[in-house]
């Protein structure tokens, strides 16, 4: 059998995302021959030490993708997607993307593997990668859908500075230090914001809106009764989610919890009388996705609440594009 192997394009490989993507690849052993990393002229020549060998950063032109490559991770903003990802799927390359450009598109696959990895193959060159916020939340919600029916979901947010990247990063170490905040509208440092994205003229931000109209995509529930709340606390990284779900139909709460601790990708942390619970510090670093505080809604005839933490930039992020390389590889080898 002839082992294939492939070129993978990372573009804003000097990104938070990007940077973690490398890391990431680092960790794994996948079949590819030749990495390419991409950024602005603002970056171009600059050196990246990946998988002991040095490699010069090239700034993205029109012409980028000429010279043929089978995988691109895009994680370099909305603007710059929108430009160049339809460029290099043209010239036979398959985008991950990670902007929010493409996702709502009906004919751009929006994948989460462990919940909808079969949409990955009705790609016509450019899947849509999640939503961080909206990721985590699916990976916990997708077991119990499938077993309880899902009628409603109420998310609450406690979204990490690292999401909105290095900017975000810098706005909460300046502020520890007594600086003024330049990404924000007000100090992250001591504040929680309730405010990420921008907002529309219906009162929600288009963060709360990307969750609500991206949960639905991804579950393949057009219909489904879903709110959010979206806040930036005065976190480093990994986000936190508050999620309050209501079943059609009833359930065991053993056996709900049961139901999450064998669902792919999934780690239940759930143990109060040892103070046992996810918390930001621990999914730091970490793919799975953490779940605890898993308690019955006593105010609905059939509801629960769950407390889900995740790394927003490895599996918010790097981790779920890389995820979806792997599945085509393996599809193709
Ligand atoms: P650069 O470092 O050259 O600005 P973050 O989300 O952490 O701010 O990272 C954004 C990433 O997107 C960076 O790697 C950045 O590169 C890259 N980027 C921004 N604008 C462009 C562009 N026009 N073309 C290619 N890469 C871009």
């Amino acid at each position: 059998m002839v082992n294939k192997k492939y070129k993978l394009a990372i573009v804003g490989a000097t990104g938070l995302v990007g940077r973690t993507a490398l890391k990431v690849l680092e960790e794994k052993d996948l079949p590819i021959y030749e990495y390419v990393f991409f950024a602005s002229s603002r970056s171009a020549g600059k050196e990246i030490s990946f998988k002991g060998k040095n490699y010069i950063v090239r700034e993205l032109t029109e012409t980028s993708f000429d010279e043929g490559f089978d995988f691109a991770i895009f994680s370099a903003g909305s603007d710059t997607s929108k430009k160049f990802s339809p460029i290099a799927a043209s010239k036979g390359c398959i985008v991950v993307d990670n902007s929010s450009a493409f996702r709502m598109i009906s004919t751009v696959p929006l994948v989460v593997p462990e919940v909808n990895s079969e949409e990955i193959f009705k790609n016509n060159g450019i899947i849509a990668n999640p939503n961080c916020s909206t990721i985590q939340a699916v990976v916990a919600l997708k077991p119990l859908d499938d077993k309880y029916n899902i009628k409603r979901v109420v998310y609450s947010t406690y979204q990490a500075v690292s999401g909105a990247g290095q900017k975000g990063v810098n706005d909460l170490e300046n502020g520890i230090k007594g600086l003024p905040n330049t990404k924000f509208p007000y100090a992250i440092f001591n504040n929680c914001l309730p405010h990420i994205d921008i907002f529309l003229d219906n009162g929600y931000t288009k963060e709360e809106e990307k969750m609500i109209n991206e949960t639905r995509k991804i579950l393949n529930k057009p219909n489904l009764k879903v709110t959010a709340t979206t806040v930036r606390v005065p976190v480093m990284n990994c986000h936190s989610e508050s999620i309050n779900i209501e079943f059609e139909k009833d359930f065991n709460i053993d056996d709900l919890i049961l139901t999450l601790k064998n669902a792919p990708g999934i780690i239940v942390q759930d143990d109060v009388s040892n103070n046992i619970y996810p918390i930001a510090t621990s999914a730091n670093g970490h793919d799975e996705v953490f779940v605890g505080r898993i308690r019955r809604d006593f105010s609905v005839q059939s509801g629960v609440n769950i407390w889900v933490v995740a790394d927003n930039i490895r599996k918010g992020a790097a981790s779920n594009a890389i995820q979806i390389v792997e599945c085509l590889i393996n599809s193709k080898a």
